[in-house]
Order: C-alpha cells, then structure tokens, then sequence
C-alpha cells in the first residue's frame, strides 16, 4: 500500500451554527482521480476551500505527501503542490497566452515576475512553455491576448497554467460549468491527459454524471458536510444516497 498524497483528517468547518464540511477523513492516492459528488450546498467547494488554504477549518488537518500543511497559506499550499483551477481569476487578461504560462512558470521557480529579463536568462522556461502550449493546443494562439480568446481556449489557458506549476494534486471544480456542448469535450480530453501521469492525484468536482461515470476510478459522495460513500464508482453510482442526489439535480437542471 502506497501512502496518500493527499489526506484530510477530521477536516471540519462550521459556518455558525451550521456545519458545512463534518470531520471529512479521506486519503488520496497518486495515479487515481477521485470524484466528489454529492447535491448543491453539501459542501464540495468549501472541502476544496479547506483543502487549497481558502479557508481555515475549525477542526482537522490537511497533508501533502504526509507532511502537514494545515498551518500554511493558500499560496504556500500551491508552491508546495496542490494546484487548484480557478474558473478564470488566475488569467492576466491583458498579457498574452504566452506571457500568462511564462508567469506560471516563473512563479513555480520562484523566478519572480520580471517577464522579459528573467526570461531570457532560462532556455528551458522557454521550451516548457512551448510544451504546455501544445498540451492544451493553443501553440497556434500564443500571441493572442488572453482576453480576446473565445470562452473555451481561456478555460484550456487556466488548465495550462495549472499545469505550468507541475502540481501533485489536481483540483477541478466543475471544470465545465458554463461551458458550451463544443467546449465541453476540449477540458475532458485535458483531464484524460492528466489522467495518464500516474504520478499525479486528482481531485475532481462534477455534477455530471456521465463525465463521473468515465473519468472517476473512486467516487466519494458528500451530504450535508459529511463523507456519507466511497468507493468503486459503479457500486457508488448504484447506492440509494447517490441514485436520490443525482436524480434531485437532474429534477432541478430540467426545470432551470
Ligand atoms: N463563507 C461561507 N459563509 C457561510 N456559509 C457558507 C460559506 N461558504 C459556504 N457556506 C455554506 O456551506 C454549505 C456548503 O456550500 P458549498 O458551496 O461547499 O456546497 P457545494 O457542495 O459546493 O454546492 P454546489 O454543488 O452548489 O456547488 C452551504 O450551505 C453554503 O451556504
Ligand atoms: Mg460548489
């Protein structure tokens, strides 16, 4: 048995009285995507906010690599290897494509944010941006300003970012919300990819169970802040917690 990558422990935060992640202990594994279903408000992003350093829980503990991280901040958190996508709040709209990954890049060495000087001075910042741009198939788009790009190549902009900053443990939140049906399968196939680099833990939120169904090797499901399964994704689909959470939203999305 490998050791988890990742691991929260009695993680819990209460917004007064009321408590919305419920001493959640999971352990994740490299090489494994791990989905996080569960109905609206039952505290998925807020588990992602307590993982990534967003928020402070009132109890339980974040580990990386089995150190404990809970006592750093967000950015600290990022430096040491959780990479989480933010829908669109980590793009400088007014650089180009390919200033945004030189950034990313720079920041994970810790090379300051000076674009021109440092960039010159290191040759294999420049051919590890080429290879990010080609990941997420916007080579052709390097030297358009990020804010021009259609919605769909900023969303493949944000995973190359992510990317650029090699992190060990991947955290999409509904990577797909918005997106329109052509799109969709753009940010998928980025996954996919992700997927295949067995070294890395994925962490992903998703209402859409179709995309759960091909993507996740383990689902857990959250309900009122508590971890209530977890498991092989297809004894998960089948339990009655998920069958009476999946069938409520989609009851919800058909009168949206
Ligand atoms: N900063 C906050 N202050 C007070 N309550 C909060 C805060 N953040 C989240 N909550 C509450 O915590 C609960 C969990 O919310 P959260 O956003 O984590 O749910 P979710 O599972 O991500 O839902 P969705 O599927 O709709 O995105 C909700 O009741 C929400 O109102
Ligand atoms: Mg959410």
């Amino acid at each position: 048995m490998t050791s988890p990558s990742l691991e929260t422990r009695d993680l819990t935060i209460r917004f007064g009285g009321h408590v919305a992640v419920n001493a959640v202990s999971c352990a994740y594994q490299a090489g494994t995507l791990t989905a996080i279903v569960g109905p609206n408000g039952a505290g998925k992003t807020t588990y992602f906010n307590l993982i990534s350093g967003q928020l402070k829980p009132s109890a339980g503990s974040v580990l990386l690599d089995g150190r404990d991280i809970s006592a750093l901040p967000a950015s600290a958190r990022c430096h040491a290897g959780l990479g989480r996508a933010f829908q669109l709040t980590s793009l400088f709209p007014g650089l180009t494509v390919m200033e945004n990954v030189r950034l990313a890049l720079q920041s994970r060495k810790r090379l300051g944010l000076d674009l021109w000087h440092v960039w010159s001075d290191h040759k294999d910042l420049v051919a590890r941006a080429d290879a990010v741009l080609e990941s997420v198939a916007l080579a052709g788009r390097r030297d358009t300003v990020a804010a021009l790009l259609p919605h769909g190549d900023q969303r493949k902009l944000e995973v190359g970012l992510l990317m650029a900053l090699d992190p060990v443990v991947y955290m999409f939140d509904e990577p797909t919300a918005g997106m329109s049906v052509d799109e969709v399968p753009v940010i998928l196939d980025l996954i996919r990819m992700l997927k295949k680099d067995r070294s890395k833990t994925i962490l992903l939120v998703e209402h859409k169970m179709d995309v759960v169904r091909e993507l996740a090797d383990r689902i857990i499901v959250l309900h009122n802040g508590t971890l209530m399964a977890d498991g092989e994704p297809e004894a998960v689909i089948a339990s009655p917690v998920v069958q009476q959470a999946y069938l409520g939203m989609a009851a919800v999305e058909e009168a949206a």
